[in-house]
């Protein structure tokens, strides 16, 4: 059977940045507090004038160099921040990397997107509907913040993650082998935008409420983010027949550090195999697992034929694993 092979990685974040400094210069807290608590010390942010495509783009061509490709079959992009309610952004993302007239959507699974983003790629391909796909993840959630929200500014940073998948075999190292998926929409109100969709519509008059903005009930968040992604990196386990010990990086979406040590006991991966790249950049949603790919890459993590676990949790809720092998691609 045609499967999705990995051919390509890259990322971008904005120059803005957000320290602990920062934030404790403006609210109650300290970048001892956030930094025991998260581990996070840095995150990135965009400018005035520049938007969630901006990054898209960048990281969007990275990884079509690195894949040594200029035309692909399909653009997805995973995002809960597209530049406008309509369209969606990826055809705007598309056009502007000159890749024609392909078809292009959004996807919208908050901080699973890219590892739904991959499946979709996948089911893609092993149609035949398309021979590649360009899949961005990429966020901007300093724009959906709530200013006066200490809790989830101190987590959230904006980026852009990508990667190019092309049809190959499972065979072959970069090959998509097994995933897992799942939801519950009943937990729809622990990662919420209450309002400006159609179940509450911004009044017609006067300025939108605080129900505009990004809310999260962060510690049951945290035992739901550590409960499913444990269980749904077993299943993709299972599925594909690897023990914990054959896992040589487990990159799980980059919520806070101490989920990552969490899930990585729960599922007995030693913490030497678990990528921590949230330092500097902060939870970036829908880029938080591409950025953490194009990173661990780059910085030499990732070598060709290891086995690669990628687990991710977010709003819906939902989440989602992945199990793949690194391919031969050159930095
Ligand atoms: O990306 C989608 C998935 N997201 C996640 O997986 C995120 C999961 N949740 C988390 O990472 C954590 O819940 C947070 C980092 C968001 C918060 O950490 P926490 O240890 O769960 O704190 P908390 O929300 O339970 O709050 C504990 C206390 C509260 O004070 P009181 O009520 O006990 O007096 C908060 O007001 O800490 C307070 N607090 C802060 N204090 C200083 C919350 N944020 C801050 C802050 N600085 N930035």
């Amino acid at each position: 059977m045609c499967v999705a092979v990995l051919a390509g990685v890259g990322g971008d974040i904005p120059a803005g940045t957000v320290t602990n400094d920062d934030l404790a210069a403006r609210f109650d807290t300290s970048d001892a507090w956030i930094t025991g608590r998260t581990g996070i010390r840095t995150r990135h942010v965009i400018g005035l004038g520049e938007s969630t495509s901006d990054l898209a783009v960048r990281a969007g061509a990275a990884a079509l160099a690195s894949a040594g490709m200029s035309t692909v079959g399909a653009v997805i992009v995973a995002t809960t921040t597209p530049d406008r309610p309509c369209p969606a952004t990826a055809p705007v993302i598309a056009a502007r990397l000159g890749l024609g007239p392909v078809p292009a959507f959004d996807l919208g699974a908050v901080c699973s997107g890219f590892v739904y983003g991959l499946a979709a790629a996948q089911g893609l391909i092993a149609s035949g509907l398309t021979d590649s796909v360009l899949l961005i993840g990429a966020d901007t959630f300093s724009t959906i913040l709530d200013p006066d929200d200490r809790s989830t500014r101190a987590v959230f940073g904006d980026g852009a993650g990508a990667v190019v998948l092309r049809a190959g075999s499972r065979a072959e190292a970069g090959a998509l082998l097994a995933f897992d998926l799942g939801s519950d929409g009943t937990q729809e109100d622990l990662i919420t935008v209450r309002a400006g969709g159609s179940r509450a519509p911004h009044a017609a008059s006067g300025p939108p409420g605080p129900d505009r903005w990004f809310s999260m009930r962060g510690q049951v968040v945290y035992r739901h983010a550590v409960q499913k992604m444990a269980a749904s990196a077993r299943a993709v386990l299972a599925d594909v027949g690897w023990s914990t010990d054959a896992v040589d990086l487990f990159i799980a979406h980059q919520a806070n550090e101490r989920i990552l040590t969490a899930v990585g006991d729960e599922l007995g991966i030693p913490s030497r195999n678990i990528f921590v790249h949230l330092t500097e950049v902060g939870n970036t949603a829908a880029a938080s697992i591409p950025l953490a790919l194009s990173a661990a890459w780059a910085a030499g993590r990732l070598r060709p034929h290891d086995r690669i676990l990628l687990t991710a949790f977010g709003g819906g809720t939902t989440w989602g694993s992945v199990a793949l092998v690194w391919p031969e691609i050159m930095p």
